[in-house]
């Protein structure tokens, strides 16, 4: 059985998807007990893309996170590094294009898409600047970029509620459902670890996105972060704005201006 470590070595994590594809989105369900649908409704909502437009999902997986533009008649490219999870998604949507490709080292020329969008993949790479910084080159100037992840949930009661279900109930509900439980303690630990939404907000504007704003989903076990590449004046819109924080550049006073040092382990705020 493979699991991943923090390091998040590339061959390790492609290795330990490719052991979880055949069963990845059944499992999905359980553990997220049938969040996800709702959290990828908003996620497409953000991306808001429109007919004739060109959407990439980067670390799509077995193609979950792309399939509703695929069925809203949008141009999407999924791109992955596990060619396990490329194989399940290809032969259940042949219709995808699934590419092979690191989040860090993009296959695809500058300017290329309208809008980047990555699901539930950005904490699983080794270097999540870099592949912020990828994305933002192969969008369009103007074009966007959507980004879900797990996050950190902002009220106390909450999240230690959340922190007991991701250390305890999810491993041992995972040894029940899954073939590879072990992978599961790891996406437990790599949530725990993974920065609060003001830090990944930081994050964005540090390689050059511009107009960065979150939302808060199920009280923040998941973030949507949205961003715009600097550049034309017609982008074309953002998806939905309410219900979103607008975070401030660092260096001023407000919620960036308390984002912890990278790599630090889970948040207290
Ligand atoms: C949790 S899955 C998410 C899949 C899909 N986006 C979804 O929402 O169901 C994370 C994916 O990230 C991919 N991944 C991790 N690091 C990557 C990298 N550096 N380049 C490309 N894909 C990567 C893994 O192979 C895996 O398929």
């Amino acid at each position: 059985m493979n699991r991943a470590s923090l390091e998040k070595r590339p061959e390790e994590v492609a290795a330990m998807f490719d052991d979880v594809a055949p069963k990845y989105d059944v499992v999905n369900d359980v553990l997220s007990m049938g969040q996800t649908r709702r959290w990828r409704r908003i996620v497409v909502g953000a991306v808001d893309a429109k007919p004739g437009q060109r959407v990439l999902d980067v670390a799509a997986g077995t193609g979950t996170s792309s399939e509703p533009y695929a069925d809203a008649g949008i141009a999407v490219v999924a791109c992955d590094f596990s060619v396990g999870m490329l194989k399940v998604g290809k032969r259940r949507r042949p219709d995808i294009d699934f590419i092979a490709g690191d989040a860090t080292n993009l296959p695809f020329a500058d300017n290329s898409f309208d809008a980047t969008t990555i699901s539930f993949g950005l904490r699983n790479v080794s270097a999540p600047h870099q592949a912020l910084a990828e994305m933002l080159r192969v969008t369009k100037p103007g074009g966007r970029l959507v980004i879900a992840e797990f996050s950190s949930p902002t009220v106390a009661l909450w999240r230690t509620m959340y922190t007991e279900y991701l250390m305890r109930a999810l491993p041992a509900i995972a040894t029940k459902v899954s073939s590879n439980p072990v992978a599961y303690v790891y996406l437990a630990e790599s949530i725990r670890a993974w920065p609060d939404q003001d830090h990944l907000a930081q994050w964005l504007r540090d390689v050059g996105w511009q107009e960065v704003a979150y939302r808060n989903l199920s009280g923040g076990i998941v973030a949507v972060h949205r961003a715009v590449k600097p550049g034309r004046g017609d982008r074309g819109g953002v998806g939905p704005v309410a219900k979103t924080h607008r975070t401030k550049p660092s260096g001023t006073a407000g919620p960036a201006g308390a984002v912890k040092p990278s790599g630090t382990g889970p948040t207290a705020k």
